[in-house]
């Protein structure tokens, strides 16, 4: 297994190209299963979960195929030979159950595993088994797997959803594209990839309205066609390199940024004294004076993101004064604070929220994750601290971040992937 070598205490300055985004591309991949025509797919990231999710695509019978050698141009289409999207897949990566409403909306029938709990939280998928019941999908759970059936087809309806939950959400809106009549999905979740999924759905034919809105209106209709889409950037990845520039107190182009995906994110940074802004190109990040601790909740988009709250705070361990972080999300998102508590951190948790003491120091550790975020905050701690530190279980962020040491080396990080140990 692979581990990173950090060297701390480098200030980080230059251009950083930010890639397509993951959460989003993972969906938009599903979408091909919509239509027998050719999706085409830019700006693909090339990473590990969207080469699985290529995997599961090919083994329902649907071709994926490079368009060049970069592998960022993708083609999706083709006829679905199986409707069963089976455990050894659904169990490497949950975004595999957002072929249950493509595959249900298209063939009147799928068989998707349950994805079963994971490291952040016991992850639930009610919400879109209840949403596609609502449609007139029938639904059992034999063996471990969903069986869901609608054999004349799905039927739009109103579904509130109790929290605005991205995958329902996004399997909704899939599974509503092609049903009969209206569905409309009330408390929708409003995360910037769920309007990159609908304006490629409506590419694609679809009659979606209220996108960016918590009430997404879906018009049926009987066939959704080819289309050509480019991803849109990846908005935590943006974010993660602004801690990066902010915990060095560097000075960083994020090439592709979008500031408006940063939503509350952007009072969060300047309140800690890291100034961003929109920049020719993407977005300036510098910080020129010393962090300050700050309070940050998680919550859906707008607010405050999950999958940014272990980056802000392994740079919040630093900041002069105390910060509390809450997450509200996910029950057990708080793991990589016993490693950066390793690293000198000062962070006790109580429930759902993190107190982070900040201290003058951090001394290089090694020490592992066990997510992707989780993983990146303990590079971030690396960068800062003083000596070296050593992050193991490196597949964490091949999973959703693409070629981190060189990203990170060209911006004057002193990183290196050490191949092969673990
Ligand atoms: C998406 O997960 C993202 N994953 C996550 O990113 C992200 O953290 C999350 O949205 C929140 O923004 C992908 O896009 C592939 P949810 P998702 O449904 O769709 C509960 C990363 O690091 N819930 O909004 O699974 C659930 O347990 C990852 O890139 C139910 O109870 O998130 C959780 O507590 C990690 N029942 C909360 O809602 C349901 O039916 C939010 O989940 C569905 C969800």
């Amino acid at each position: 297994m692979d581990r990173f070598i950090i060297r701390g205490g480098q200030r980080l300055s230059g251009e950083i190209h930010i890639s397509g985004a993951k959460n989003a591309g993972l969906k938009l991949m599903a979408a091909g299963l919509l239509t027998s025509e050719r999706l085409i797919l830019s700006n693909v990231p090339q990473i590990a979960d969207i080469r699985l999710m290529a995997q599961l695509l090919r083994q329902h019978g649907i071709d994926v195929t490079a368009q060049d050698d970069s592998g960022r141009v993708l083609a999706i289409g083709g006829e679905v030979t199986s409707i069963e999207a089976p455990y050894d897949i659904v169990s490497k990566m949950r975004a595999s159950i957002l072929v249950l409403g493509p595959l249900l909306a298209r063939m009147r029938k799928a068989r998707v595993s349950l994805p079963g709990g994971c490291a952040i939280g016991t992850r639930p998928v009610d919400m879109h088994l209840r949403g596609l019941e609502a449609m007139g999908a029938k639904i059992s759970l034999e063996n471990g797997y969903i069986h869901a059936s609608a054999p004349k087809g799905l039927q739009g309806d109103k579904i509130v959803l109790p929290f605005a939950s991205v995958g329902a959400t996004e399997n909704l809106l899939m599974a509503a594209t092609l049903a009969k009549g209206r569905t409309e999905i009330i408390n929708a979740a409003r995360e910037p990839e769920i309007s990159d999924l609908a304006t490629c759905l409506n590419r694609m034919g679809a009659r979606i309205t209220g996108l960016g809105t918590g009430s997404l209106i879906i018009d049926g209709v009987d066939a959704l066609h080819g289309a050509e889409h480019a991803i849109m950037p990846d908005r935590i990845e943006c974010g993660t390199y602004a801690c990066a520039a902010g915990i060095t107190g560097g000075d960083v182009l994020l090439v592709g940024g979008q500031l408006q995906d940063f939503g509350a994110a952007i009072q969060s940074f300047e309140e800690c004294g890291v100034e961003v802004s929109a920049a020719p190109g993407g977005i300036r990040v510098r910080r020129d004076q010393p962090l300050r601790g700050v309070d940050i909740m998680t919550e859906p988009f707008p607010g405050f993101p999950t999958d940014m709250q272990a980056q802000f705070m392994a740079m919040l361990s630093i900041a002069e004064g105390a910060s509390m972080i809450t997450e509200t999300i996910f029950e057990n998102r708080f793991m990589h604070v016993p490693e950066l508590n390793r690293m000198g951190a000062h962070i006790n948790v109580h429930k759902s929220s993190a107190i982070i003491r900040g201290v003058s120091r951090l001394s290089g550790a090694p020490v592992m994750a066990t997510d992707l975020r989780a993983s990146f905050s303990l590079i971030l701690a690396g960068l800062a601290a003083e000596g070296e530190t050593s992050v193991s279980r490196v597949y964490h962020l091949d999973r959703g971040y693409e070629k981190v040491d060189e990203k990170l080396a060209a911006i004057g990080a002193d990183i290196a992937r050490i191949t092969g140990d673990s």
